[in-house]
């Protein structure tokens, strides 16, 4: 099956970057599909043009974060979460064209939800590929821990290790999980709730699909770290802003 990936992006100094180490991972994974959703009013060029020479499959959408629900600056970035409505638009997209698509084929596949800042092993996709409703494997570097994970008895999850609000429906961060496309077609109202409390939106979309023992656990029975909660640095821009006033600033004309 292939897999289907929908990330949330947005514009800052740090996006191509990003979005050129996720590509050119994706470009090690076979049969995947980048739905690369911009949170923003209309398709940028820098993301227009990386995708088409990305020499990938992907579909390339946006939409705009409703202002009172963006960061603002100076916001604690736990205050409000982040990539709601792309990832919604994502999913969107996806249950319009397979419904579209022709052939007994068109509900083979399994969706990911891939931030744009992470670190993923190539060996995750294949782990998470033959998913049949809901796959989950363990997240590194996230939640103020080493990892979070699933514990798994007998073949089945049966609690979370997690250092917050282990009592969530599913503490499990977004990374740390795959659902088959026929569970997402045949629940065409699951999506992700901006107003979840802190904590919650993995849970809010998750909550009518799955059970906890219904979980297929991955990755060695969840013993194995494939994909890291990495968060990349501010760059700071102290000297351009310095040069900038003395009209020395870099070249506007070269994208960074
Ligand atoms: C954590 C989780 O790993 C996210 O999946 C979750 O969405 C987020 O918390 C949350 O609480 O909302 P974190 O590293 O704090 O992630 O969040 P970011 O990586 O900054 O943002 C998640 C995704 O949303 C990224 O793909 C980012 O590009 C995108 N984003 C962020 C936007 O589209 N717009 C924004 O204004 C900010
Ligand atoms: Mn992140």
């Amino acid at each position: 099956p292939t897999i289907f990936v929908i990330t949330p992006t947005y514009a800052r100094l740090v996006q191509k970057a990003e979005l050129t180490r996720m590509s050119q991972t994706f470009l090690h994974v076979p049969r995947l599909h980048w739905i690369l959703v911009e949170d923003s009013p209309h398709k940028t060029p820098l993301v227009t043009d990386l995708l088409m020479k990305s020499s990938l499959t992907y579909t390339h959408l946006h939409m705009p974060t409703a202002k009172d629900r963006k960061l603002q600056e100076g916001d604690p970035s736990w205050l409000k979460p982040r990539g709601v409505e792309q990832r919604n638009e994502g999913l969107r997209w996806l249950r319009e064209d397979r419904r579209a698509q022709p052939g007994g084929d068109n509900q083979q596949g399994v969706v990911y939800f891939a931030d744009d800042d992470n670190t993923y092993s190539l060996q995750l996709f294949e782990e998470m590929r033959s998913t049949q409703r809901v796959s989950v494997w363990p997240v590194g570097l996230v939640g103020g821990m080493k990892y979070e994970r699933p514990v798994v008895e007998g073949g089945k999850v049966v609690r979370f290790h997690t250092g917050w609000r282990p009592s969530r429906p599913f503490p499990i961060d977004m990374a740390g999980f795959a659902v088959s496309l026929k569970l997402v077609l045949a629940n065409p109202e699951a999506c992700f709730d901006g107003e979840a409390p802190m904590g919650l939106l993995e849970s809010s979309f998750l909550q009518g699909l799955v059970t906890m023992d219904e979980l297929e656990p991955k990755a060695d029975n969840c013993t194995k770290v494939l994909v890291w909660h990495t968060r990349t640095e501010k760059p700071k821009m102290k000297r351009e802003e310095a040069l900038q006033a003395q009209g020395l600033g870099s070249d506007p004309a070269v994208e960074v």
